[in-house]
């Protein structure tokens, strides 16, 4: 069966007119309420589980080593399962500065969703409205490639307004989201007052994890969370 976000993907030609023709990119979007709410350690465990290539389009701070590096390490993913950054930049900042500071500037052409086989996750840069040049947000990007988003959160206080508002950032980009996906420790109430105020799914909740090993998170994930409702 034809999940309908896929089937919702394939119906839609790329802003690039490329989509057509051929087969499409089943890809996901991970992306979050903040910067450091735990998209790359949720889409390393989604990846393998699935599994599923990863694709970071733009990484800030490469020093820090870089989110696909943690992704291949956490995911156990064999290494052309990561699919290479179309910007890597030094600067651990906003992509828009970070590019600046190098002379350069993002551009969309440059963020065409890559052809390959099977699925992907793709995780965006911090937040929805993060500037990836002066122009253009990261919630433009997301909006320009017609994939469905998993809204990352944290369960701490302040959450249920900043998943509140970046519920409603995509929902008036018409940006299909396939639920929402806490990570930290259960705070009941908080987890149930956004998924039903902000009218999405609630797919599940990492918890902390003492030690971040690609065993651990494996069995976290398929304790917390339903494969099928990423397929
Ligand atoms: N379930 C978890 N258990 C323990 N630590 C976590 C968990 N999820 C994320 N972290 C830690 O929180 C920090 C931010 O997570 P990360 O996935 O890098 O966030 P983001 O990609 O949103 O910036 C990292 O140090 C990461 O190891
Ligand atoms: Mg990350």
């Amino acid at each position: 069966m034809v999940k309908p976000w896929l089937a919702w993907t394939a119906a839609q030609p790329l802003p690039n007119g490329k989509g057509e023709g051929r087969a499409m990119t089943q890809g996901l979007i991970i992306t979050g309420t903040d910067t450091g709410v735990g998209k790359t350690v949720f889409a390393a465990a989604l990846a393998g589980a699935l599994p599923a290539s990863y694709w970071k389009p733009i990484q800030c701070g490469v020093a820090d080593g870089g989110d696909s590096a943690r992704v291949r390490a956490l995911s156990g993913l064999a290494p052309d399962r990561i699919y290479p950054e179309a910007y890597r930049l030094a600067m651990a900042a906003s992509p828009h500065r970070a590019a600046e500071a190098e002379n350069t500037e993002i551009s969309l052409a440059q963020l065409g969703l890559p052809s390959i086989e099977g699925p992907l996750v793709i995780e965006g840069a911090g937040g929805l409205m993060v500037p990836v040049n002066r122009q253009t947000l990261m919630i433009d990007v997301f909006a320009s490639w017609r994939l469905p988003v998993v809204l990352i959160a944290r369960t701490a206080l302040g959450t249920i307004n900043h998943s509140l508002l970046s519920i409603e950032a995509l929902n008036g980009r018409n940006i299909p989201i396939l639920g929402i996906a806490f990570v930290g420790e259960e705070i009941a109430d908080t987890e149930r007052t956004i998924a039903e105020m902000g009218n999405v799914r609630h797919l599940g909740r990492l918890p902390p994890l003492d030690a971040l090993t690609p065993a651990k998170l494996a069995d976290a994930f398929a304790a917390h969370f339903r494969l099928e409702d990423f397929r």
